[in-house]
């Protein structure tokens, strides 16, 4: 199973990054995780850009997208909202339909982060991600959760982000058997 990891933040050792990692390294029998590190290098999105203009890196970052079987997203909240580079990269996607009925989960990191939970929420449904309640999660006072060598000390919270993956797995599968699966 195929699953991209994007990350909302582009300071390296985020608490974002952390938390993919911890993703990555405890389920690697079972996920094969790749975590996109091309975020920063997206251009800023322009709607006037022509196919034949579109920026190599944002050709790649919709192949990557295109050939996952999920994705999922962990990312801070930047002034009440999803960071800029995080939504920037999703428009570069939405005259596309890279994202149509794509499984995804979404982990929110943040301090406090609701307003960031509302937001993701309703972008992905509504470039037609697959993104059931269950494959949703709001941490607050996710530092805290975190220690210094990026390891999530929080017991409850590791229980948390392992229900939201089995969730995404179990989304997947689910969608590997409908009949008119159209990837
Ligand atoms: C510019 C900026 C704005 C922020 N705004 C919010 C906010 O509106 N709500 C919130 O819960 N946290 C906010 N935070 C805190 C981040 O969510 C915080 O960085 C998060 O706990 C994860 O830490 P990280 O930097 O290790 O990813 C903000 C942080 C920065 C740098």
């Amino acid at each position: 199973m195929k699953i991209l990891a994007i990350s909302g933040s582009t300071k390296p050792n985020s608490t974002s990054h952390h938390i993919l990692n911890h993703i990555k390294s405890n389920l690697e029998n079972i996920l094969e995780l790749e975590i996109y590190e091309g975020i920063e290098k997206l251009p800023h999105f322009n709607p006037a850009i022509t196919d034949e203009q579109t920026s190599i890196n944002v050709i790649e970052f919709r192949k990557q997208i295109e050939n996952a079987d999920g994705v999922i997203f962990c990312t801070p909240e930047y002034v009440f909202s999803i960071p800029g580079s995080l939504k920037n990269a999703i428009e570069w996607c939405v005259s596309t339909t890279v994202f149509s009925q794509k499984p995804v989960a979404m982990i929110i990191a943040a301090a406090s982060g609701e307003k960031a939970y509302e937001s993701l929420s309703l972008i992905l449904t509504t470039i037609e991600t697959i993104l059931p309640n269950e494959s949703r999660l709001l941490i607050q006072g996710a530092k805290g959760k975190v220690n210094t060598h990026g390891e999530i000390t929080d017991i409850s919270t590791k229980e948390q982000i392992e229900r939201v993956i089995q969730s995404l797995i179990t989304t997947i599968r689910d969608e590997d058997k409908r009949p008119t699966k159209l990837r």
